[in-house]
């Protein structure tokens, strides 16, 4: 690990352009469930993880019973809810918001829905999933921080009269388009991304280390195996291993907690800084 850690901060200190995409495993630190680890809400509530497949649809068709499930504190994705309004960010979010004020993190994509980089200090962060504390209109796309809305009548309506529901990009829902254009643009742009805390098996987000390493927008990514065309370092720091692992997406892998190994490789960055100040 500790190897690792140090050719990681190298590598972080040679590349020009760094970005970070995060998943829920980043936030489980700051006692917020992820989805498919070990206690994931999807590996033990299988109900909710069906649910959660049909939240769009019954948006789309019966927008006041997906409000009344949303405001509705029973079974797990109510907790889940309040825990992400009660969470605070942990060493991993404080070490990815540190590595932006030191000038070298570039932007963090995360699929979490917390809001947790933006409180550790982060400023640029695509919340490719969305957030729980807005609300969006899926007519004009227009969105609402939480407090600008009443909720006393669901659903709450928009100013051009359409439902407004979470900014949360629920299954099969479509990624807004200009978080995904922007998304894309940073995993096109990127020297070095690190991917933390995610199972990578959500689309179209797990494919942007992908886009990364062939080069390849999202739309014409087809099919990327092969060798990597560009000079990408994709570095994941996770709890196990997974198909970024598996299929060589990664170029090195260290396992184990983001909340330890994220603050680790930033205090080696420091000190690699320090010693040769001129180098970087
Ligand atoms: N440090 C490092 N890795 C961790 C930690 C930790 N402290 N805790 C958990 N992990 C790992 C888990 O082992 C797992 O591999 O993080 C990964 C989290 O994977 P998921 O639970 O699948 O979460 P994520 O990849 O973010 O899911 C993507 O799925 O349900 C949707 O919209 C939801 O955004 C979410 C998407």
């Amino acid at each position: 690990m500790e190897k690792l850690i140090q050719l990681a901060a190298k590598d972080i200190l040679v590349s020009k352009y760094v970005i970070a995409l995060t998943g829920a495993g980043i936030s489980t630190e700051s006692a917020i469930p992820d989805f498919r680890g070990p206690k994931g809400l999807w590996t033990t509530d299988k109900k909710a993880e069906a649910r959660a497949y049909e939240r769009y649809e019954l948006f789309l068709t019966n927008p006041g019973a997906y409000w009344e499930e949303m405001m509705g504190t029973g079974g797990a994705y109510g907790e889940f809810y309040g825990k992400i309004r009660e969470a605070e960010p942990n060493p991993g979010h404080h070490a990815l918001a540190e590595l932006e004020g030191l000038g070298i993190l570039k932007c963090v994509v995360t699929q979490n829905i917390d809001g947790l980089h933006v409180k550790a200090g982060n400023r640029k962060v695509w919340e490719y999933h969305g957030s729980v504390s807005r609300l969006r209109c899926v007519s004009c796309g227009a969105r609402f921080d939480l407090d600008e809305v009443s909720l006393d009548e669901l659903p709450p309506r928009c100013r051009c009269g359409a439902p407004l529901k979470y900014d949360v990009v629920h299954f099969k829902e479509p990624i807004p388009s200009d978080v995904m254009e922007e998304s894309e643009k940073e995993a096109l742009r990127c020297d070095l991304m690190l991917v933390c805390g995610t199972s990578a098996v959500v689309y179209p987000f797990a494919s942007l280390p992908r886009v990364a390493k062939f080069r390849r927008g999202i739309a014409r990514y087809g099919s990327l195996s092969g060798e990597s065309t560009a000079n990408v370092k994709i570095i994941e720091v996770n709890a196990e291993p997974t198909s970024l692992t598996c299929e060589g997406i990664s170029d090195y892998f260290i396992q184990g907690k983001t909340g330890e190994i994220l603050p680790a490789i930033v205090e080696e960055v420091k000190r690699i800084r320090s010693d040769c100040p001129g180098d970087s």
